[in-house]
């Protein structure tokens, strides 16, 4: 008999709650993906504010659980199962998710899973594509991460093969937006800025890149000052910011270094398939470049689409099904949200 997963997400500024079907299959069918996003209460700060997301949270939680079951067309005493994102994540954020998983599988005496948010990037891949080769090589970058992870199996082995070293991929975005007076959050508008510009314009670093590097480790912090310290010059001559350019040559540098990184670790692994998440994954010139040197390379890509790429519930409820598919321990009632949960952690 199929069973129905519920997930809740609450680790930064978007509640998120997911539906999915787990067939006896093994199968994960996407039912309701249903999210609500404080994002612009915290536009004029230029990054989350965490107390201001808790609050959001605790005031949408439950809109936002009701709106998903009428989405499914389902009940609550439907719920076989609930995952709740455990970590990693803000601490106050990660708690009104935990504690409204906790109560709902109180009241209907279900099972509760605490599930890795970054593991969940990954599941929902397998909500558009199918099930996940394994191994394959997880690219995870969004504001608050940017990871190359090694994946035998999305239940319950992940293992970091490298990570930033200073800021996110998103991150380093958000921040170049501001510096080119673009809105928060900087990704879209920087995507789109940069299609009109020349990404040969200016020659910014690929950071993490020299012979002594670290190989899987990446650096944004040097870029970032990079475009900073061009546009802070550009701007004492008097000139003009030629900010198309600057966007596109900025964007270059970033989806140049994700996509060797990711492929050449993929290749000294020996594994056929990468799979990009996160809400940078969304960006449409990492999502090109990453076809090409792809497809040159051999390797398969798998992209989930961009709103699938962004922090949801239907992620969280994807990779519960998959917890819940491989027979893994359940977590206990008192269990703690992690703030730092390690991506080897898949659930508690
Ligand atoms: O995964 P996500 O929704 O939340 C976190 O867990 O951080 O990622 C948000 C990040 C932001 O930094 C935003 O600027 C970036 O994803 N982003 C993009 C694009 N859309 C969102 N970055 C580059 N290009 C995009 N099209
Ligand atoms: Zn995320």
């Amino acid at each position: 008999m199929s069973r129905i997963i519920m997930g809740i997400e609450s680790s930064c500024d978007e509640t998120g709650v997911g539906l999915v079907r787990l067939h006896d299959d093994g199968a994960v069918e996407l039912l309701a993906d249903e999210v609500a996003s404080s994002v612009e209460q915290h536009a004029r700060f230029g990054g989350v504010v965490p107390e201001v997301a808790s609050r959001a949270h605790l005031e949408a939680m439950v809109p936002t659980t009701s709106r998903a079951f009428e989405k499914a067309g389902l009940k609550l005493s439907d719920v076989d199962a609930i995952a709740v994102t455990a970590g990693p994540g803000l601490a106050g954020a990660l708690l009104v998710g935990v504690s409204a998983a906790k109560a709902y599988a109180t009241a209907l005496d279900v099972p509760l899973y605490g599930v890795n948010h970054l593991a969940g990037h990954i599941a929902v891949d397998t909500l558009q594509h199918g099930p996940l080769p394994t191994p394959c090589l997880a690219l995870l970058v969004s504001g608050g991460h940017t990871q190359l992870l090694r994946v035998d199996d999305i239940a319950s082995s992940i293992t970091e093969l490298g990570s930033t070293v200073d800021d996110a991929a998103g991150e380093a975005y958000d921040k170049v937006a501001r510096v080119l007076g673009l809105p928060y959050p900087g990704g879209p508008p920087i995507d789109k800025a940069a299609k009109n510009g020349n990404p040969a314009a200016i020659a910014f670093p690929r950071g993490m890149t020299g012979p002594r590097d670290a190989k899987n480790d990446f650096s944004f912090s040097g870029l970032k000052t990079s475009v900073a310290r061009w546009v802070e010059g550009a701007t004492r001559r008097g000139e003009e910011i030629p900010v198309d350019d600057v966007a596109a040559s900025f964007q270059e540098a970033v989806a140049d270094v994700l996509t060797m990184k990711a492929i050449r670790a993929a290749k000294e692994q020996g594994i056929g398939t990468i799979v990009i998440s996160g809400g940078v994954a969304a960006n449409s010139r990492l999502s090109s470049l990453a076809a090409e040197r792809c497809a040159a390379a051999g390797i398969e890509l798998r992209v989930p689409r961009p709103r699938l790429c962004t922090d949801n519930g239907a992620m969280i409820a994807a990779l519960g099904a998959h917890v819940v598919a491989a027979k893994r321990p359940t977590a206990p009632l008192d269990f703690s949200a992690n703030p730092a949960l390690p991506v080897s952690v898949v659930s508690l």
